[in-house]
């Protein structure tokens, strides 16, 4: 029953309801047998295309080769970035591997065709409502939505209760997001997919009208800790990344979690998947298998990024509020739509 109640417990559900067939067929079953990749023999080389934060992929990396062998070539970039890249290259892409930030670079390149099936190892490491329903990609990690704000500014009773409400007039000029950030542009997408299109587009007028717009969560983070603003929509993970350094960032910043399936709890999946143009596959599965697995995981649980684990049991760092406690809506990650997104949010003057 803990599945049920984490925070993406959704995603299973949405599946069940679209495609029946591919729940019931065994999409939240284990597969029957599973070859460990600790066994598997894998050699050569692998390239993976990352939008993930460099540091974590980094270290994943390095313990991966450690443990197969296997030469792991890194090409750094944007979520969008390198996914448009991906869909250029097509057939003759480099890329063995491709991980996101964000779930909607992950659909577009599955939409373009382009990756394998995940393997049964990769789906036994990772609950059904942490991929999508089509099992084109998985996903590896996990970000809550969140609105940090000013303590001096703002007390817990004057604090916005929805994502929605920022929108009001009352909210012009006090907060504020990075909306040119695939972190922003998947919330958004989110958005749309809950409440639509004509209300998504009225939100983004009134965010227009409303936010200041910075280059970066992490600049928003440090303009509501200065109190340029009183709060900012991003990402949990920037709040807690600075407290483990100087904090001088956050320390006047409180975090506030909107629940209640509210859009504004989003809880947005980090995607990995395997292209299947890949001419290493072996190893290509191999390393999905183990990022997404115990020793993956458990890098992401003790490392310094503080996104929640998705995979093989792994709790995530226990200084993070439990993604079973957020109360996330339901939304399938494989039905983000981050190109209508660009463009409401170009019509809107965000970008
Ligand atoms: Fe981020």
């Amino acid at each position: 029953m803990k599945i049920r109640n984490s925070a993406l417990a959704g995603i299973a559900l949405a599946a069940t309801a679209a495609l029946g067939l591919t729940a019931c067929g065994g999409s939240t079953t284990p597969a029957a047998t599973v070859s460990p990749s600790a066994d598997a023999k894998v050699s050569g080389e692998i390239t993976v295309y990352n939008a993930q934060h460099e540091s974590m992929t980094k270290a994943w990396v390095e313990e991966f080769s450690k443990e197969t062998g296997v030469k792991v070539t890194l090409r750094q970039g944007k979520d969008t970035e390198m996914s448009n890249q991906i869909i250029q290259e097509g057939d003759k892409s480099p890329a063995d591997v491709f991980i996101t930030e964000n779930s909607p670079a992950m659909t577009q390149v599955e939409n373009a065709g382009l990756f394998a099936d995940l393997t049964d190892e990769v789906k036994n490491n990772v609950p059904a409502e942490y991929r999508p329903s089509t099992n084109k990609w998985t996903g590896v990690a996990a970000r809550s939505t969140v609105f940090v704000y000013n303590k001096e500014k703002l007390t817990e009773d004057k604090l916005p209760k929805s994502l929605s409400d920022l929108a009001g007039p009352e909210w012009k000029s006090r907060w504020g997001a990075s909306p040119s950030g695939a972190d922003f542009q998947a919330i958004v997408s989110a958005y749309l997919e809950l409440k639509g299109e004509a209300e998504t587009e009225k939100w983004l007028t009134a965010m227009k009208e409303n936010a200041k717009g910075y280059q970066g969560n992490g600049a928003v983070l440090k303009a509501v800790n200065a109190g340029e603003i009183e709060g900012g929509v991003i990402y949990h993970y920037y709040y807690f990344g600075d407290q483990a350094k100087t904090g001088e960032n956050s320390n006047n910043v409180a975090s506030h979690y909107f629940k209640n399936q509210d859009p504004g709890a989003f809880v947005s999946v980090s995607g990995g998947g395997v292209l299947k143009s890949s001419k290493n596959k072996a190893a290509a599965d191999a390393f999905l298998a183990f990022i997404t697995g115990k020793k993956g995981q458990e890098q992401l649980q003790t490392g310094k990024d503080f996104e929640y684990t998705v995979g093989a049991g792994v709790a995530s760092n226990d200084k993070l509020v439990p993604l079973a406690e957020l109360q996330a809506p339901t939304v399938d990650s494989s039905k983000l739509n981050s190109k209508k997104v660009t463009e409401l949010m170009t019509k809107a003057g965000l970008l």
